[in-house]
């Protein structure tokens, strides 16, 4: 068995569904599997020069793979439905690709009437952490409770252990690390596990993980309801030239300067290979390089002695990618 992961090492929104879409298309996995979270994301993904936006659906699905919504996730069944009838409407097939794995719990309407009230955190509003208490309040649903799921789940153990071929898997991960329930700004983060060793969660063992790709942006954002822009209309520019709007809400993002310090962090603990950093084009556009150390903001002339510094100061990784907003890696 072979498990490539990609992790996003920010605070999600980073291209992870277009880095999804772009091994999906190059690599003969047999399965891509959504690790964490729920329909809180949204993976945006060019296909055949449309646009469309998945959340809790795997990329798997543009390439006739075998796409599996994981147990490390949760599911809202609603959600899931318009997601296969727009998926089938762009004329992508879904019957017999897409998979629930039974174990997989599932998002109520009790769990989205309660997380509309959220004002705390800034949600959502997916119902998502409600679904995960519940979970390990051992009180939640599973999907093989739902009757409208029934044929659309899977064993995952039958399916990756009693298959004859080799299966090599692509897990696709939700929301970011510093939106990670240990490792992000808590209580501002999601309520799942957004690094790494969540996609072993779903049943597969350490030995079969082959390349981690780690993906950022060259400068950050967040949506929630912490303070995290600094003030300064750079950002708006960043926000308009980015179009940094949510995928899922429509929100605007709060946009900052890359924190070294948690990319580093992140880097480090998810065991990345693999660096794809995103929107290289949008810093270039608005003409300003700088990277936040030690919370001293380093300044760069040029995206290339920006580049250069990254590559000089994280020696582990094996490869680097920089790509701008539309293009393929
Ligand atoms: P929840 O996951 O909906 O409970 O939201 C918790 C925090 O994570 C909020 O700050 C959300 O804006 C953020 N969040 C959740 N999913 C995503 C995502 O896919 N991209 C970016 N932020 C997200
Ligand atoms: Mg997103």
């Amino acid at each position: 068995m072979i498990a490539d992961i990609v992790v996003d090492l920010q605070y999600g929104d980073c291209g992870k569904g277009k880095v999804t879409h772009h091994l999906c298309k190059n690599n003969d996995y047999t399965h891509v599997i959504r690790y964490n979270g729920g329909c809180n994301a949204g993976h945006t993904i060019y296909h055949n020069g449309r646009k469309i936006v998945t959340h809790h659906i795997p990329a798997g699905v543009f390439f006739g793979v075998k796409s599996i919504i994981g147990p490390g996730c949760v599911v809202e069944p609603n959600q899931f439905f318009k997601e296969i009838i727009e998926l089938e409407e762009a004329g992508i097939e879904t019957r017999n690709f897409v998979h629930i794995a039974e174990n997989t719990h599932v998002i109520t309407h009790d769990h989205l009437r309660e997380d509309q009230a959220d004002c705390a955190i800034g949600t959502t509003k997916r119902g998502n952490g409600p679904a995960y208490r519940d979970k390990y309040g051992r009180t939640g649903k599973k999907a093989i409770e739902v009757a409208s799921l029934e044929r659309y789940l899977i064993d995952i153990y039958k399916e990756l252990y009693d298959n004859k071929r080799e299966i090599k898997i692509l897990f696709e991960g939700a929301q970011g690390f510093g939106l990670d329930i240990d490792w992000g700004d808590y209580p501002y983060v999601t309520s799942s596990h957004c690094t790494t060793a969540s996609a072993l969660l779903n049943g597969v063992p350490p030995q079969a993980v082959r390349n981690i790709w780690g993906v950022a942006k060259v400068y950050e954002t967040y949506v929630g309801a912490k303070n995290f822009e600094p003030n300064d209309k750079i950002f708006s520019k960043i926000r308009e030239v980015g179009q940094e709007y949510g995928a899922t809400t429509g929100r605007p993002r709060q946009c900052n300067w890359m924190n070294w310090n948690l990319l580093e962090k992140a880097v480090k603990i998810n065991g990345v290979t693999d660096l794809v950093f995103n929107k290289v084009d949008i810093l270039e556009e608005v003409n300003e390089f700088k990277i936040i150390k030690n919370k001293e903001i380093l300044t760069f002339d040029s995206m290339e002695h920006m580049k250069d510094f990254i590559i000089t100061n994280l020696q582990t990784i094996k490869n680097f990618y920089f790509s701008s907003n539309k293009e393929s890696i």
